[in-house]
């Protein structure tokens, strides 16, 4: 395993998009382009080994060693504070989490917050910040659904174009953090890879600082 920098990128959508970057700061791998149900894709050429990782676990992967590099979005790394290094930010995937609520919604401070949310430990931080009192529903997807149904008061998701929110007749009460996917390596690697990683970081440092 360890001729190859071996790097974890989250399987979908987004892990399309981040490869397409990784292939333009030189780190191409042709073998990822053809369609099949292949997990892991090797480049003898540029000396990178690819895995399509479930986006949420790419930071374990990581942290364990099993990956040396990885892609993660900012609210995984937030939620589960993993051992890593988080090295670039590569500018994609680009969203932020968010309290919502029925846009009518006002916090009667006189009693506890229900927040639903798949987010516990960002939101338990957040409202510890504030000093506000709340019961945390935690659940898996379809947020949205829990102040509508009156399972919860209020809500803390990823609000990407907002959309989810307005067709269900829900709106943004407060900003907690930006988020974007952030380039994250494994402490113990990064010390006898360090030249491959930091030449990757300045690869893909030069393309994604064209971006705004
Ligand atoms: C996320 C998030 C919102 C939606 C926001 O869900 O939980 O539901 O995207 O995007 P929008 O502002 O562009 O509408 P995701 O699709 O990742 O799936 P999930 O339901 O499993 O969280």
């Amino acid at each position: 395993m360890n001729k190859y920098l071996n790097i974890a990128l989250p399987k979908g959508r987004l892990g399309e998009k981040i490869y397409d970057t990784f292939e333009k700061a030189g780190y191409g791998c042709p073998s990822i382009r053809e369609n099949s149900r292949k997990l892991i894709f090797e480049s003898e050429e540029t000396g990178v080994r690819y895995f399509w990782v479930k986006p949420s676990d790419v930071a374990i992967y990581v942290e364990r060693g099993a990956a040396d590099i990885g892609v993660a979005g900012k609210d995984i790394l937030l939620e589960y504070e993993p051992d890593v290094y988080e090295l670039l930010d590569l500018k994609e995937g680009v969203c932020r989490m968010a309290v919502a609520g029925k846009k009518d919604f006002r916090d009667d401070t006189g009693k506890t917050l229900r927040v639903a949310t798949k987010f516990t430990n960002i939101t338990e931080k957040y409202y510890l910040g504030k000093g506000r009192d709340i019961d945390v529903i935690k659940l898996n997807g379809s947020i949205e659904l829990a102040p509508v149904l009156g399972l919860s008061d209020v809500i803390v998701d990823i609000v990407e174009t907002g959309t989810t929110l307005r067709e269900n007749d829900l709106a943004v009460i407060e900003e907690i953090v930006p988020i974007s996917a952030r380039l994250i390596a494994n402490k113990a690697n990064y010390k006898f890879k360090s030249d491959e990683t930091d030449a990757l970081v300045r690869a893909l440092g030069k393309i994604v600082g064209e971006r705004t």
